[in-house]
């Protein structure tokens, strides 16, 4: 069994980019292959180099989730041509702790005109040695 997990980068109750990664849950369950939606980023406090080592559970509970998957689907929206702070502000937390290297990440965009923060994601996600599936 592969656990996935997806990561939207939009909080809206009706965001888009949300149904998008519950619809490819709902496909992967009749295959061998799990996708969690994780619903707590919002929890995360705004990233502080000062806390490393006195981090909040919200910022152990994120990592430990993210060492425990096989893959990370992200799903986001584009602000203003750039990546939502909700998300980026997540990253950040684990640039230091490592969770993303070597872990595989797929990237979804619920709109086709997002481009500036798919490519910016897929910066971000390369540089954190992330491996980009395509
Ligand atoms: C504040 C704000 C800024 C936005 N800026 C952009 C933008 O620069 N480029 C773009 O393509 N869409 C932009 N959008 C549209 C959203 O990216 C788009 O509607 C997205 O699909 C919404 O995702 P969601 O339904 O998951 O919340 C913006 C939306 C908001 C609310």
């Amino acid at each position: 069994m592969i656990h996935i997990l997806g990561i939207s980068g939009s909080l809206r109750a009706k965001s888009s980019n949300t149904t998008l990664l519950r619809a490819a849950a709902n496909l992967a369950a009749s295959r061998d292959m799990s996708i969690t939606v994780y619903g707590a980023l919002v929890e995360l406090p705004h990233f502080n180099p000062d806390l490393e080592g006195t981090e909040p559970p919200s910022v152990i509970k994120f990592r430990d989730t993210l060492r425990n998957c096989d893959g990370v689907l992200i799903s986001s929206p584009e602000y203003a041509h750039g990546v939502p702070g909700v998300l980026k502000n997540a990253l950040d937390w684990i640039v230091g702790s490592g969770e993303l290297v070597d872990k595989p990440v797929a990237l979804l965009n619920a709109s086709p005109r997002s481009t500036y923060a798919q490519a910016s994601l897929r910066e971000t996600v390369t540089v954190m040695s992330g491996r980009l599936i395509e």
